[in-house]
């Protein structure tokens, strides 16, 4: 009764079962490891962590901020554009302070949007975007991703009708779940599909410093003129193991971050300014402890994909992303062979349809827990794999 529709219709929340599982073994005295959860496990770099506890001594941090963030932060974020991607940022008006990402997508989405139209998004993709799609009366079509085209949209799978229809269109690399990473070409190209029909181009850049290899993630913003059509959002929470402390920001065109701004201003008062001043001095840092934890990620990524290839899956080497997407023997659906993975090896794993249907076949894998864990993991999933799961 007192529930409105549009929350009733959300679809329900699949980890919650996993999760509740998962107690219901410990209780019964298994060691389960939880490779579902997307957060690195590592903590905020001390220097920030120190600024924090400078600037929550003073009072001036103890007022509402400015509804768009501190100056400060602002500036830090258009600094950090210039610095790393050479991409010239107005503070004032190209860039907006977030309660972290998350809301700054579903916000955006409510902002742009009117009931009934249209927003493409990639398949498989972060859930947020259709939930938000939902939330706000749209409609969302999948812009489906898969291994062989290297997970760059496949815009010729969308129907004439989605692309007329469409007002916005999410993209996200380093990808999750697929880990998938691009070159600037492809933002090109989705910067021309947005020009050509009228639609705006959202990247979503959560990941974007969490690379290995020397593979340094590209910014849409580098496509030159790509803010008449486009914004990037951006977060601190994975790559300086900041999740709890909510702050992001999103960048790039004028009218749509103003809109944004208009929006979020009737509904929140943007983030703590102690946590906005710490986040500007991690923008603002050399970067070093970021590599520090991409070595880390790095050890475990590949000490994952190769315990996999031995256990006999199917797996790309990621270039970026706390995640690896492996595939899964044939004969299971992804929610089966988690379930069975949970259940007689103890491990957690998220299955892929989680993300879209085009995740069907796939489970993602969280490299959120120490290397002792991961070769236990593998460990589990050779002797799981060996008892005839079969993975031709
Ligand atoms: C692809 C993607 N985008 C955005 C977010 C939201 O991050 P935050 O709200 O912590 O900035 C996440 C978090 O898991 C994510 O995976």
């Amino acid at each position: 009764m007192y529930v409105s529709n549009k929350v009733k219709d959300l679809p329900p929340y699949l980890f919650s079962r996993f999760q509740k599982r998962k107690e219901e073994l410990k209780a019964i005295g298994m060691d389960v490891i939880d490779l579902g959860i997307g957060a690195p496990d590592l903590p905020t770099p001390k220097f920030i962590m120190e600024k924090l506890c400078e600037e929550v001594q003073n009072p001036i941090n103890h007022r509402y901020s400015p509804y768009d963030g501190s100056k400060e932060f602002r500036e830090a974020v258009a600094y950090f554009y210039q610095s790393h991607y050479g991409v010239e940022l107005d503070p004032e008006t190209e860039v907006l302070t977030l309660i972290g990402s998350k809301e700054g997508i579903a916000n955006l989405i409510q902002a742009a949007i009117n009931p009934g139209d249209t927003v493409l998004i990639p398949d498989p993709g972060y859930p947020v975007y259709k939930t938000a799609v939902h939330l706000a009366g749209g409609n969302s079509a999948y812009l489906p991703l898969d291994l062989q085209n290297g997970y760059v949209p496949m815009y010729d799978q969308v129907s004439e009708q989605d692309k007329q229809d469409a007002k916005l269109m999410f993209l996200n690399y380093p990808g999750n779940p697929t880990a998938a990473t691009v070159e600037l070409n492809t933002f090109l190209e989705a910067i021309t599909y947005g020009r050509q029909n009228n639609i705006a181009v959202i990247h979503d850049a959560a990941y974007d410093l969490v690379t290995f290899d020397g593979y340094k993630s590209p910014s849409i913003l580098q496509v030159p003129n790509a803010k008449e059509v486009a914004v990037e959002f951006g977060s601190l929470s994975k790559s300086f193991n900041m999740t709890g402390w909510r702050i992001g920001y999103v960048v790039g065109n004028k009218e749509l971050i103003k809109a944004l701004h208009t929006y979020k201003s009737n509904i929140d008062t943007s983030q703590f300014l102690a946590i906005q001043k710490a986040a500007a001095l991690a923008l603002r840092s050399d970067l070093s402890d970021v590599k520090k934890h991409n070595e880390i990620f790095k050890a475990r990524m590949e000490r994952m994909y190769q315990g996999l290839l031995e256990a006999g899956f199917q797996v790309e080497k990621p270039r970026g992303s706390i995640f690896i997407w492996p595939k899964i023997p044939r004969g299971y659906t992804s929610a089966e062979f988690s379930e069975k993975l949970l259940e007689e090896a103890g491990v957690i794993v998220t299955p892929g349809t989680a993300f879209g249907p085009s995740g069907e076949g796939y489970i993602r894998i969280s490299l959120s827990v120490e290397l002792e864990r991961i070769d236990e993991v593998i460990r589990r999933m050779k002797d799981f794999t060996s008892k005839g799961v079969s993975l031709s």
